[in-house]
Formats: structure tokens, sequence, C-alpha cells
């Protein structure tokens, strides 16, 4: 399975689209014709919300904030219909949309071991960064009566240590991203507590 999903290239769209986007409003119809997962969709919103707040709190402007909203607005989109192409088949969307590279590789490489491409840029890598642990946050504030109200990094962290608890989420993959990205998985946490999008 994991060998099936490795894109194997190392180049994604065309550098003369630098600079083009789609709006969000497009990019939600296109989630609206592609996903009918309701859960699916609400994982790329909240991953988009986190990767445009980042980019706010780091002071990027306009466009790069949409570029990252975007991203993460888009990363899954075709794992509802077609898992065994994910996420070839979006890439191959998008660049036949002539969006911006720098989405196009930052979807290629959320998940270096399924698709054997290295996140690269900070996009890159706090896409990889906050796609599993939005998830997993949010599997930890279902089970928690008041949600995220008052929640912490350790309780964060407790659930983390059990294997049992949201156990399709790799926690590899979360140390790895926070290495990668050079932030520590507690300051990640904190971000997405902070800043995840509620249902
Ligand atoms: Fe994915
Ligand atoms: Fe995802």
């Amino acid at each position: 399975m994991e060998d099936s999903l490795l894109l194997n290239r190392d180049t994604f769209g065309n550098q003369a689209n630098l600079g083009q986007l789609m709006d969000v409003e497009e990019a939600r119809q296109l989630l609206n014709s592609w996903v009918t997962n309701e859960k699916l969709v609400f994982h790329m919103l909240q991953v988009g919300h986190l990767m445009k707040a980042y980019a706010a709190s780091k002071g990027y402007d306009e466009f790069t904030q949409k570029l990252w909203h975007l991203s993460g607005l888009l990363h899954d989109a075709d794992w509802d219909q077609w898992p065994e192409q994910h996420c070839r088949k979006i890439i191959e969307e998008l660049e036949e949309r002539n969006q911006d590279p720098r989405m196009i590789k930052a979807i290629a490489s959320h998940g270096p071991k399924y698709f054997g491409v290295d996140p690269d840029s900070e996009l890159d890598k706090m896409l990889y960064a906050f796609d599993e642990l939005s998830g997993f946050v949010h599997a930890y504030s279902l089970m928690r009566p008041q949600g995220y109200d008052g929640m912490e990094i350790k309780g964060v962290k407790k659930r983390l240590k059990d294997k049992s608890f949201a156990a399709q989420v790799s926690r590899d993959d979360i140390a790895d991203a926070s290495q990668r990205a050079g932030i520590s998985v507690d300051e990640l946490i904190q971000f997405v507590i902070d800043h995840q999008l509620r249902g």
C-alpha cells in the first residue's frame, strides 16, 4: 500500500505560475465536488485554518497567508474518492489549473514516507507538522467533556503516549515533522490548542 503512493517525481507545478492562486471560494467548490465525507472536509478546514493562522503569526503578507491556507485546505482533497491515488490526483488537478508550484509541492510532501517527497520549505514542513497533530488534537477534544476548553499540552502528550488512542495517527510522523520543522512538539501542540478551528 505505502509503496503504491510514491510519486516518483521531484518537480511539481510550473515556475511560470508562481503567484497564481485560486480563490478560497473555488477551493471550497472543489472540495464540495470531490469530497462527500464531512469529517474529511472538516479536517482540511482545520488544517487550512492552522496554516493561515501560522503564516499570520509570522507576519507574512496576505498572498502568503492565502498560499498557506489553500495548501492546508486542499491537501487531502482526493483522499475520499481516490485513496489509492492520494495525493497524485489533487496534484495533477492543481497543475492543470495552473496553480502556484509552491502549493503543489507542499501538498506533494505532506507525507514523506508515503509519497517519497521531502518537505523542504517552511510551508512544506508546517503542512506536514499540522496535518497529523490537528487530527490528533481534534480527536482528543471529542473525548473531553469540555472540548478544547482548558486543554493543556500535558493532556495531549498523555494521549500521545497511549498508543491505543487515535491509533491511526502516526506518532513517528509527529516526531519526525517536529524535528524537520525545528519546532518542539510542545510548541506545535500549544499552537494547535490556541488556533484550531472548533466544530
Ligand atoms: Fe494526506
Ligand atoms: Fe490530512
